[in-house]
């Protein structure tokens, strides 16, 4: 594997699903896999999951791991091209991004969308530029659109947790919040769970749909009731909308899950990539009830990104 940005650089998902559990009953199977080999991992914006799972992940399988907050910690970046740099960026992406590919092995890089321009944020610039210019495989820690190893850590918990022999009905569902959130890790869900053996259903306020690239093939319903019906699995999440692009359009009053709107389900388990904002996007009773998955999500994060760099270690010489 010599990059790890959608779910389209998996050849076979069920294949990395099941290795990632493999990883999982014996972590350091490959301890010695990755000796001599550095991760660097570059991060735009903050992390808890993310920056500790994949971290643990590296050094798991032998690799050295240098981690870098490289908006507060590294000169000021420019990434348009053909810019007469006379402001207040200090450092072009074009050096910076080279110069890491020197000293790393695997680079991983999170870099949020700025929500003010659909156009350029899903195009994704930031993100092919490493790909570009670093020379090295690249494992996205969330891009501007997509966080797929929050998503092969979503299937990877569904696997394990669904009913053996049932096709299960997952529901991706809606929840409010008072900021404007990016579409990434909605976007990314659907398109992994489009390649999965589940029922997607998604189920959003009108003016919030998501962009049809990623929901193609899924059932979208604006009646949250009506999509909770016999579902397995619900996973919470917000976003922004796309049509009027990063707005907050609604207070989202009564699309929190609670333990009455569960009710309306096949007793279903409750996800969310966390970090979660209590009795707004989620209500207590479901976080802290028998229902709520979102730990065990939080875990199978070290295993997908392991399943991952595993992968790409063994196709780097
Ligand atoms: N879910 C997730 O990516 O968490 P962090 O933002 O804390 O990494």
């Amino acid at each position: 594997m010599k990059q790890f940005t959608s779910v389209k650089d998996v050849q076979d998902v069920a294949a990395l699903v099941n290795e990632a559990l493999e990883l999982k009953k014996a972590p350091y199977a490959n301890k010695t896999l990755g000796q001599d080999k550095t991760l660097g991992l570059i991060f735009m914006n903050p992390s808890l999951r993310t920056r500790l799972s994949t971290q643990k992940a590296g050094m798991n399988l032998g690799m050295n791991v240098m981690v870098m907050n490289l908006d507060k910690e590294g000169w000021a970046l420019e990434t348009q091209d053909g810019v007469i740099m006379d402001g207040s960026t200090v450092e072009h992406i074009r050096e910076a991004a080279a110069v890491m590919g020197q000293y790393c092995d695997i680079i991983g890089i999170r870099s949020f969308p700025k929500l003010q321009d659909r156009e350029e944020d899903y195009s994704e610039d930031l993100l092919k530029k490493f790909i570009e210019l670093t020379g090295v495989p690249i494992v996205s820690l969330e891009s501007a659109t997509r966080h797929p190893l929050q998503s092969l850590a979503d299937l990877i918990t569904i696997k394990e947790q669904a009913a053996a022999g049932k096709k299960p009905k997952v529901v991706l569902s809606w929840a409010p919040h008072i900021k404007p959130i990016p579409h990434c890790v909605a976007n990314s869900f659907a398109e992994w769970m489009q390649q999965a053996d589940v029922e997607l259903v998604i189920t959003n306020p009108e003016d919030y749909d998501l962009a049809e690239e990623f929901t193609q093939g899924a059932q979208v319903l604006h009646n949250q009731d009506e999509a909770l019906k016999n579902a397995d699995f619900v996973y919470v999440k917000n976003w922004s909308s796309y049509e009027q692009y990063g707005k907050v359009l609604t207070d989202g009053q009564g699309w929190m899950i609670t333990n009455e709107k569960l009710a309306l389900t096949n007793n279903a388990k409750v996800m969310h990539c966390l970090p979660v904002r209590r009795g707004l996007e989620l209500s207590h009773e479901v976080l802290d009830g028998p229902n709520s998955l979102v730990i065990e999500q939080a875990n199978n994060r070290l295993y997908a990104a392991q399943a991952v760099l595993k992968r790409m270690l063994e196709a780097v010489d």
